[in-house]
């Protein structure tokens, strides 16, 4: 093995003492959270799952997943609040949240660990009742066909992946989880297996054998469920970006690759940024991630039907209170006259209707392609403006999500790039102001 990929497992696996320290906290979760639930007659047992329970974790990334297995009939308000219930009162020295995917969880911190408790339908492979109920299959299936060789080769593909920035199955990532770094070595042995499969991925990538077709960028099947897709939560920029890397990292290894590498905004760039930010009344970061990245598409939308180009896009947010937009246009300002492409003269209704339309405008005439032509004023030639627009006067039209509207309402600001800003919206404008020197590196 090379000396690169020896420092980056030193990086990667646990020390015995995180070990020790580790399984420490986990016993006393455990106990913590079976005592609660033993009060409840629905809930089956109690399992530690996610990367501590297969021995995948990361060194110094610890977060453990316990799972409680509610009874299969359990309706689902019950099944709820069972798993809040239990979740709350055996974190609540630890300052418990609950945080919602599919069902609401509860998440605290102990000791620096984050630590998720998540309710579960107790039922039999196949039978998915909610979308956590795979888990502890899955966490079953590594541990039965992973020996430690292989767990640590899993370990080697997170750091990579959390070096390049594409780590993480949540939406505020969309990027590659523990679970799928996992059914990657699967499938192709080792990491440097995973990177030499992935520097050739061609267009429609299919691994595994799905029982449909899916449509994703990847498509990357669940080894215990042909029907569920893993490749549907990653987005197809993150999948490009793990190409290139792979690629790079084969031709030159680096251990930048698996610590990361800081990137600067470039200034040259700076200046066409606009930046909307704004604060938010709390919400599990789930949510607010989706909306603000779903509100960012809409308002780039806008801006191309207002004649701006909008090269690049990012959503942010500090997931406590304040968020932000950003846009990398090619001109925050454009010409403030624009001309109309009319029909040509033989068109007689089309003409006809056409220089009625356009008849307040500055000019109108017919050129020597005999089409008619009208020179308008845009109603906004200042990005900034029609963002402020769009965002008071038209933002039940904008497209923007509505549950994100009323913190709109309560206020708003549009930045230049070059302004002050806080230290997360810092880190998006580097993203989306400079060249990414990891996967775009040049060395032969
Ligand atoms: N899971 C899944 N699909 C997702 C996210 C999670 O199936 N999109 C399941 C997997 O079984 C996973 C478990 O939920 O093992 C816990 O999720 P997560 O903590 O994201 O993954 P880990 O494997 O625990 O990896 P990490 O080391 O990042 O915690
Ligand atoms: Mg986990």
């Amino acid at each position: 093995m090379s000396r690169i990929l020896e420092q980056a497992k030193r990086l990667s696996i646990p020390t015995r003492k995180e070990e020790e320290k580790t399984k420490e906290i986990a016993d006393f979760l455990l106990e913590q959270v079976t005592k609660e639930a033993s009060k409840h007659t629905e809930v089956v047992s109690v399992e530690l799952g996610g990367s501590y329970a297969k021995g995948t974790w990361l060194r110094n990334q610890m977060d453990f997943d316990i799972f409680i297995k509610i009874k299969n009939d359990t309706a689902e308000k019950n099944f709820e609040e069972i798993g809040k219930e239990i979740g709350f009162k055996s974190m609540k020295k630890f300052k418990p949240r609950v945080r919602y995917s599919e069902h609401p969880y509860v998440e605290a911190e102990i000791k620096g660990m984050k630590v998720n408790v998540v309710p579960c339908y107790n039922v039999e492979n196949g039978q998915w009742k909610s979308a956590a109920d795979r888990s502890s299959f899955h966490t079953k299936f590594i541990l039965e066909t992973f020996d430690d060789a292989k767990k640590n080769e899993v370990r080697l593909l997170k750091k990579f992946f959390k070096g390049v920035g594409i780590y993480g199955a949540e939406i505020a990532r969309e990027g590659f989880g523990g679970y799928v770094a996992e059914v990657l070595v699967y499938n192709y042995g080792s990491f440097l297996g995973v990177l030499e499969a992935t520097s050739k991925f061609t267009q429609g990538s299919v691994i595994g054998s799905p029982s449909k077709k899916f449509e994703t960028a990847l498509v990357l099947i669940d080894p215990i469920d042909s029907n569920r897709n893993l490749g549907t939560a990653i987005s197809a920029q993150n999948v490009a970006k793990f190409i290139l890397a792979a690629r790079a990292f084969l031709k030159k290894q680096n251990l930048s690759f698996f610590i990361g590498k800081d990137k600067k905004p470039n200034k040259k760039n700076l200046k066409n940024v606009l930046i909307v930010r704004f604060s938010y009344k709390w919400r599990s970061p789930d949510i607010i991630w989706g909306q603000i990245k779903r509100a960012t598409t809409s308002l780039a939308g806008q801006l191309e039907l207002g004649g701006f180009e909008v090269i690049r896009k990012a959503a942010v947010t500090d997931e406590e209170s304040e968020a932000a937009m950003l846009f990398l246009l090619r001109l925050p300002e454009i010409e403030k006259f624009m001309i109309k492409n009319g029909p040509d003269v033989y068109r007689e209704v089309d003409s006809e209707s056409f220089i009625l339309k356009n008849s307040k405008n500055i000019m109108t005439w017919v050129d020597e392609n005999r089409r008619v032509l009208s020179m308008q004023e845009r109603e906004f030639y200042d990005a900034k403006k029609l963002l402020e627009h769009l965002l008071k006067q038209k933002i039940l039209q904008s497209g923007v999500p509505s549950g994100i509207i009323p913190d709109f309402k309560r206020g708003f600001t549009v930045l230049h790039g070059n302004q002050p800003v806080s230290k997360s919206i810092k880190k998006a404008l580097a993203e989306v102001t400079s060249t990414d020197g990891l996967i775009f590196s040049t060395s032969k």
